[in-house]
């Protein structure tokens, strides 16, 4: 199909590679602990003696009560040591006198019990800002903006915002340059003449909200916090200001939280339809419309979930299925194709060539999905398509399942954290919620019947 915009057109790299895949290289390990017994007081200095024996270094030590065992403690400490011997020695020392024991670690040890760090709380993703791979001021000398001293101050003026952002805080307000609308106008306006044609229909539902409600528009770049809102509003999802690249790891354990890392600067101004890494155009246009669609954010949060505590080779493989979807992903609406994915939906030429009759298509399978290699550089040769987002999370809690983890998680929205579920008492206790939620649906169901 020729459409008038050559394919060799400079291509919009997309802000897939946010997600770059990288070791967890944190020196601390976290060790979480219940006594066997009920001990007395001051029973915690014993239950630390193999750490000095081995001279392990301790850095945090927090008790709580046990949420596994009924009047029990649970203890947390975190420690780092050099000699891998002493500290395995300490850590069996340990384990023989608790009821229960768990290691998280963002090495990788000697200890079997040892499970990748993760976020349970939503205020611990504070800790992903000193993880970032590179700064965001920090350009490649291919990049556009490379040779460009006001940019790339301007790009150090963006990281520090997101170097400096905590949990919780309103995300700091820009004012945009004339400079910088004048590229967001231009990539706004070439796009939304493609979305009502190629665009999946809960992009199309959403974008006029974002319109009425956020201030999109050709010649203004909404604020990231009054997005935020929006879409707390419509699904919980909330975005949070991200300073460079993120480790695969640290960026979908995000999702699992309906948290998005976004972007909030633009692309060089030499070239409005190329950019090499993830901009406010991609975020804005691309991902944020169907974070607002309540189907689509669970299909995302089950993503982040999933990676949570999975062993690296799994997170590679997820972060793929997240590539083929969430930012490459094709869906069938009525019986034709549309996009739905964030790198096609903010990139002109790819929002064409993903539904014209070059690219191969495969359906959405996570087991293969998961395995198949792309290019970051050029226009995606195969998308895989999905029937619906409710069948794609379908696919994807079933792919879960295959993970080799010895604990659940679950996502509680009140608290905003993720529990590990990992003993008999955590699985009954939410048997009988559930066993309740049934009786209550089921009543509801009998007086609705009863009316009608
Ligand atoms: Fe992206």
């Amino acid at each position: 199909m020729d459409t008038g915009h050559s394919y060799k057109e400079p291509k919009l790299m997309d802000g897939g590679s946010y997600i770059k895949e990288a070791s967890d290289k944190g020196k601390n390990l976290i060790i979480f602990f219940s006594p066997k017994a009920h001990d007395e007081v001051g029973a915690l200095v014993s239950y630390l003696e193999p750490f000095r024996k081995h001279n392990v270094n301790l850095h945090h030590i927090e008790s709580r009560s046990s949420t596994r065992y009924e009047d029990r403690y649970e203890f947390k400490i975190e420690c780092s040591s050099r000699d891998e011997k002493g500290l395995d020695a300490a850590l069996e020392a340990l384990k023989d006198r608790c009821e229960y024991f768990n290691v998280i670690s963002r090495n990788h040890t000697n200890n079997d019990d040892a499970r990748p760090w993760f976020p349970r709380r939503m205020r611990e993703l504070d800790q992903f800002a000193n993880q970032i791979l590179s700064y965001g001021a920090e350009l490649d000398a291919d990049h556009p903006g490379f040779t460009d001293a006001a940019y790339r101050a301007r790009r150090k003026y963006f990281a520090d915002i997101a170097y400096g952002y905590k949990h919780g805080e309103p995300i700091p307000r820009v004012e945009y340059t004339k400079d910088e609308i004048e590229t967001w106008g231009k990539v706004f306006k070439q796009l939304v003449t493609l979305y009502p044609t190629h665009a999946c229909k809960e992009h199309n539902h959403v974008f006029p909200l974002l319109i009425q409600n956020c201030g999109y528009s050709e010649n203004r770049i909404p604020q990231l916090q009054d997005i935020s809102d929006f879409l707390r509003d419509c699904t919980g999802f909330t975005l949070r200001p991200v300073a460079g690249l993120l480790s695969s790891r640290d960026f979908l354990a995000g999702l699992a939280f309906r948290v998005f890392h976004s972007t909030q600067y633009v692309r060089h101004p030499s070239k409005p339809l190329y950019t090499p890494e993830p901009d406010v155009c991609h975020e804005l246009l691309g991902h944020v419309p169907l974070f607002a669609d309540p189907a689509f954010a669970q299909f995302s949060q089950e993503i982040g979930l999933a990676s949570l505590g999975a062993p690296d080779e799994y997170v590679e493989k997820i972060a793929t299925c997240y590539w083929f979807t969430v930012e490459f992903g094709i869906c069938r609406q009525n019986g034709k194709l549309k996009a739905f994915g964030a790198g096609l939906l903010s990139s002109y030429g790819e929002l064409e060539y993903c539904l014209s009759d070059k690219p191969m298509l495969k359906p959405f399978d996570p087991p293969s999905t998961a395995q198949q290699k792309y290019p970051i550089t050029e226009y995606q040769p195969i998308y895989f398509v999905a029937e619906s987002f409710e069948d794609a999370k379908d696919k994807m809690i079933k792919y879960a399942q295959t993970i080799p983890r010895n604990f659940g998680v679950r996502y509680n929205a009140y608290t905003q954290t993720v529990e590990v579920l990992d003993s008999k008492t955590q699985v009954k206790e939410l048997l009988q919620k559930t066993g309740q939620d049934i009786i209550f649906l089921t009543d509801v169901m009998s007086r609705i019947m009863m009316n009608t």
